[in-house]
């Protein structure tokens, strides 16, 4: 049968190839695990100002703390996700104001680079990303915090996801003598939605 026979017996154009994967639907229970590697200068800061102003920020985030982002290398970012985690983003301080000069501009380049390894092994680069703020910007963090969250609500979980691996604790490992210790009970935690670890 030819083309057009097949457009008239289907009762019109017959649709358009498209390269595009068809989207996944939309589990609404996910609740992804989400890992924050936290500047202490700035985005940790921040976090606890977002408690403080009483913002709502979701739970699904989990901080590492860190002296600076620039200590951030490609293989914890990419051992974060490879023991489970949904999500990961760096926050540092910003542009210009990091601590030690350069070491933002480090985990962002790092960052990117992550993103097109997770590309080329069919995972969706969207699941790091890195922003950039200073400790007096509360809301800017419990609203990065909200948004990539629901970013990555709408990726679904991740497909390296392996059951019993707790990647918080794998990814603070990963980094050794790096991570700095939590400071007890931040005040983000008396935001009823909100939490920072
Ligand atoms: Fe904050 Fe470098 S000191 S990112």
């Amino acid at each position: 049968m030819a083309d057009a026979d097949v457009k008239a017996v289907a009762g019109g154009a017959a649709p358009e190839a498209t390269d595009e994967a068809p989207k996944k639907p939309v589990d609404p229970d996910f609740e992804p695990e989400i890992i924050v590697f936290a500047c202490h200068y700035c985005a940790y800061a921040a976090a606890d100002l977002a408690g403080s102003m009483r913002l709502q920020y979701p739970t699904n985030i989990r901080m590492i703390k860190l002296p600076c982002t620039g200590k951030l290398e490609v293989i914890h970012l990419l051992k974060a996700i490879e023991s489970g985690a949904d999500g990961v983003y760096a926050a540092g301080c910003l542009e210009g104001e990091c601590h030690y000069l350069k070491g933002n501009l480090w985990a962002r380049k790092r960052v990117n680079h992550v993103k097109t390894l997770l590309e080329e092994v069919g995972i969706e680069p969207e699941r790091v990303e890195m922003y950039n703020m200073s400790s007096a910007m509360g809301a800017k963090f419990a609203e990065v915090a909200t948004e990539f969250t629901e970013r990555i609500k709408a990726l679904g979980p991740n497909p390296v996801k392996r059951e019993g691996v707790d990647p918080h604790a794998a990814a603070r490992e990963a980094l050794g003598g790096v991570a700095m210790p939590d400071d007890p009970a931040p005040s983000a935690a008396t935001s009823e939605e909100g939490h920072a670890e």
